[in-house]
């Protein structure tokens, strides 16, 4: 039975408990949801996105009582919510799907829509239902180039895809609990929408024009206090800092770790908020969301064959393909034979605007001379962090 949000408004979900990553690579520890948007005006119906495939009986089984479909609207092609498009056109070949000028190629590599059967709408378009009427409004970015946002003029729903969303599986139409879908939010931009930060905040201005009462992503529960997610994603995005270290680190034979466990309580001393990740064990979007607003990443690492650890080197190159606005950075690292780890570390940040803060290079177990550069290493960052 199809869930109504407003009369004639109804919102299809698929529930993913189970699921533990995305892309092959995000860990999901509340599962996620791909949401679809039924909209049944006087005049046209629509349907907007689908889910995964993996989805498929579900969603099926929703529209089991649809007797027609005018449009689906593809808002992000990512097959998580295009990837039933084929499917639906199946049961509705009348449909027209709606999509942005950039979706088109999308649909047609990915899914092979046939190209008589898409429908592109510019900036601004408006499709009209019959006493109802979307409006279509193109936020490239977040996080593929084709992405558009649909408002929903006379019931001020904002329907959103990916973005605001959460990886957040819950039975739940609305966000009940802020504080559980702040977290699941933030571990969301952290993970997907970080490398695009600039460009959405360019975008961001574009909501300020529309009376918004709900937002309706395609990923965890809409918001019906859309100033929550709004005023979040505000901030997520801007420049501010904050007084924050992040110590991602990996130790083989405690060297590390004693000099990790030096800097904690050295910048403890000092004021300043760290939090560490041994990882060999860490939960790389719980690393990825504290460098949201960290004002500095210290790396850690042991000398492996001359180099980074390379456990060390997958999670410095995520780092800068994730893009954080971490303003400076260092590395501390040991050695028994080979001294090249630090240089392998500082290659692999091109993306970081970073300033390069004192590094610190122990021979063997580290002494007094290095703890004395870990203090170093420590004033340095409470000075920096002071003009924050
Ligand atoms: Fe949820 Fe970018 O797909």
């Amino acid at each position: 039975m199809l869930q109504e949000i407003k009369k004639n408004i109804y919102f299809l979900n698929a529930v993913d408990w189970n699921r533990r990553l995305f892309d092959s690579l995000i860990p999901l520890p509340d599962g996620t949801s791909y949401n679809a948007y039924l909209i049944k005006g006087s005049e046209k119906t629509v349907l907007i996105d689908t889910a995964d495939p993996s989805f498929e009986d579900s969603l099926m089984e929703q529209l089991k009582e649809v007797k027609k479909l005018d449009y689906i609207i593809s808002l992000h092609t990512e097959q998580d919510h295009s990837g039933l498009i084929p499917h639906v056109l199946q049961k509705y070949p009348e449909a027209k799907v709606i999509a942005s000028p950039k979706a088109k190629d999308f649909l047609m590599e990915l899914l092979f829509v046939s190209e008589d059967k898409i429908i592109t709408v510019a900036d601004n378009e408006e499709l009209q239902l019959g006493d109802k009427t979307l409006q279509f409004i193109h936020f490239p970015w977040v996080h593929w180039p084709e992405t558009m946002l649909a408002y929903l003029k006379e019931d001020k729903i904002m329907f959103t895809c990916d973005f605001l969303g959460s990886h957040l599986a819950t039975a739940d139409m609305f966000l009940k609990d802020e504080c559980q879908g702040y977290e699941s939010a933030k571990r969301y931009f952290a993970e997907i929408m970080m490398p695009f930060r600039t460009i959405i905040k360019k975008n961001m201005p574009k909501l300020e024009s529309f009376d918004i009462q709900i937002v309706a992503p395609s990923h965890g529960p809409m918001y019906n206090r859309p100033e929550f997610i709004i005023d979040a994603y505000k901030d997520w995005v801007s420049d501010n800092v904050k007084n924050e270290v992040v110590i991602p680190y990996i130790s083989m034979h405690g060297s590390v770790e004693k000099m990790v466990q030096y800097l904690v309580q050295a910048l403890k001393q000092r004021g300043v908020k760290v939090s560490i990740f041994d990882l060999t064990a860490a939960d790389i979007g719980k690393l990825a969301i504290n460098l949201v607003d960290a004002a500095t990443i210290i790396v850690g690492t042991p000398t492996f064959s001359a180099e980074a650890h390379p456990l060390v080197s997958y999670a410095v190159k995520l780092v800068n393909a994730l893009r954080p606005k971490t303003k400076f950075a260092s590395v501390i690292a040991s050695y028994a034979w080979g001294g090249k780890a630090i240089d392998s570390i500082v290659e692999m940040l091109p993306n970081l605007k970073v300033e390069l803060l004192p590094t610190v290079l122990a021979k063997g177990a580290p002494k007094d001379a290095d703890f004395k550069a870990l203090d170093q290493l420590a004033d340095a960052i409470a000075l920096k962090h002071k003009d924050l």
